[in-house]
């Protein structure tokens, strides 16, 4: 069975003096999950927000938390995280060393486990952990900035992640650039989860959001079903 398409919009792209209305707006809208980047200036030359601003915004929705930790060293700060409402808590292939050890902290703090790897990061560095991992994002643009363009090269990645997985139960999330016209790339690739800031958040109204996500949810579910023919 075919994993559900997700629509995960990034919050990075609203506007954060009002970030539970934008939350609010992006559910009523047709949001499945919500994406939050959480970046330290570091690992990424941006710097966004941390546990105490999610707590904060956790009241906004029910919706999963799905929290892409752009963070260098992660491990010290994944217990904050869960307790602040991450419902997923990802961290980069990247990041640190021991990327096991993170993955079996994440999922010892009773959360959805994933790993995040950039466009020029093989997904070699995923095999020997496939067994802690309830989600893989694959980053389709260099994390640290929303509006990047989409970086074509990643299809193909995601084509083998999606050979690699067999019928685990893995969702392949795919993070940047994505809008109506790249989402059927990825999702006639295998991704099922597909997290769009700059494309959801165009417009500022909750009408506006719905459209936009509308327009990527049946771009989308149109290339599955063109794969499947
Ligand atoms: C980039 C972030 C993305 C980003 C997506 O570092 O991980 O989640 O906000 O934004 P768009 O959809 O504008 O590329
Ligand atoms: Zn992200």
């Amino acid at each position: 069975m075919a994993r559900p398409i997700i629509i995960a919009p990034s919050i990075l792209s609203s506007d954060f003096g009002r970030l539970d209305q934008e939350i609010a707006a992006v559910e009523a809208a047709g949001a499945d999950w919500i994406h939050l980047d959480v970046m330290d200036g570091h690992f990424v030359p941006n710097i966004t927000f941390g546990p105490p601003v999610i707590k904060w915004i956790r009241k906004a929705t029910k919706k999963p938390f799905d929290v892409h930790l752009m963070i260098s060293p992660a491990d010290p700060y994944l217990e904050a995280f869960a307790e602040a409402g991450c419902d997923h808590i990802i961290v980069h292939a990247e990041a640190g060393p021991h990327l096991d050890r993170s993955l079996q902290a994440i999922k010892g703090l009773g959360k959805k486990a994933g790993v995040a790897i950039n466009p020029g990061t093989p997904e070699d560095v995923i095999q020997y952990v496939l067994h802690h991992l309830d989600l893989i994002l694959v980053m389709s643009v260099n994390p640290g900035f929303g509006g990047q363009s989409f970086i074509p090269a990643v299809v193909e990645k995601i084509r083998r992640i999606k050979t690699m997985i067999g019928s685990r139960p893995i969702d392949i999330e795919v993070d940047g650039g994505i809008d109506p016209q790249t989402a059927p790339l990825v999702v006639a690739a295998g991704a099922n989860a597909l997290v769009a800031g700059s494309h959801v958040f165009k417009g500022g109204t909750e009408e506006a959001y719905a459209a936009n996500i509308a327009a990527i949810r049946t771009a989308a579910e149109a290339a599955r079903a063109k794969a499947a023919a």
